[in-house]
């Protein structure tokens, strides 16, 4: 069945960003000329998602702002004659239904997944983390939701990471199975180096079911004292569930850290024909001062 919902969980404290984030919702932080987490929801309409929920914490209204219909600003555009500037605003509040979910306390991602539970139902739906942007020809939702082995299967995108990066992340053991697919036989969240079953890492999209609540209300706080999705998951494995592994092939930003914010920023602006040319001259140009 075609995917029709995705969650979007962006109620992080945005530590690593402070003070940038104090008063400005890290999702917002422009990465060239969008903030990241139009790039998320952009990513899930891509794959024909058009009912979205994001799941953010109290201090996050400039999300929603911007998702939402501001005619006062159309017309005030219209006005001045920026006709391209207000079709844009207006085409960004019609992208999809998107609809909020507040996380009330910081108690992790599977906690967060957990508020969206009424959205979600009971159907399959994709889980994307607002801090990973994606880049490469296909769209990973669209991938992974061929990964799912079983109609009632889940399935999460995997990337090789580096070991100093292993015990930041979620990891998996997989095992080939038919179709040249993988399912994943055992999966933990941020390991110590001795512990890892591999050096692939969880990158931040998931088709997940409605199994993903039960499991996750049986979830004791494990990594960081949080309520973690992969230990819901792998309580979902014992139980005798199906994960697949799609292997994302593309390029993918962490903007949830500040290298990892410019680093997408730079790579726009040098895919943009307008923008490429004086990137490379002036980054060229900061190389030989260096
Ligand atoms: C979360 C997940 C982790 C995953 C990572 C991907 O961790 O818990 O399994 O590998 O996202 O970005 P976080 O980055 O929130 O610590």
């Amino acid at each position: 069945m075609k995917l029709r919902r995705a969650v979007i969980t962006a109620a992080g404290l945005g530590t690593r960003f402070l003070p940038a984030s104090k008063a400005v919702p890290k999702e917002m932080f422009p990465v060239y000329d969008k903030p990241a987490i139009q790039y998320v929801v952009e990513e899930a309409v891509a794959a024909g998602i058009r009912e979205i929920c994001i799941v953010i914490s109290a201090d996050k209204g400039a999300i929603k702002q911007h998702f939402g219909r501001d005619r006062a600003m159309e017309l005030v555009l219209a006005g001045k004659g920026k006709r391209q500037q207000a079709g844009l605003i207006r085409k960004l509040a019609g992208m999809a239904r998107i609809s909020y979910v507040l996380q009330r306390e910081q108690k992790g991602l599977g906690h967060a997944v957990l508020c969206a539970e009424r959205f979600a139902g009971k159907e399959a739906f994709a889980l994307l983390l607002a801090d990973d942007l994606m880049y490469g020809a296909a769209n990973v939702l669209t991938q992974l939701d061929r990964a799912r082995r079983k109609p009632d299967g889940m399935a999460l995108a995997v990337e090789k990471v580096s070991r100093q990066m292993i015990p930041s992340y979620g990891i998996v053991k997989i095992k080939r199975g038919g179709r040249g697919a993988y399912d994943i036989e055992d999966l933990v969240e941020k390991p110590r180096l001795k512990d890892a079953p591999s050096d692939l890492g969880i990158v931040g999209r998931y088709i997940l079911t409605g199994e993903i609540f039960k499991a996750l209300k049986r979830t004791r706080p494990g990594a960081l004292g949080e309520i973690q999705i992969t230990d819901a998951l792998r309580g979902y494995l014992k139980d005798g569930g199906n994960i697949g592994a799609g292997v994302f092939g593309g390029t993918r930003y962490d903007a949830g850290d500040k290298l990892g914010l410019i680093k997408a920023s730079l790579e726009m602006a040098l895919r943009d024909k307008m923008a490429k040319g004086e990137m490379r001259t002036y980054l060229k140009g900061l190389m030989k001062k260096r």
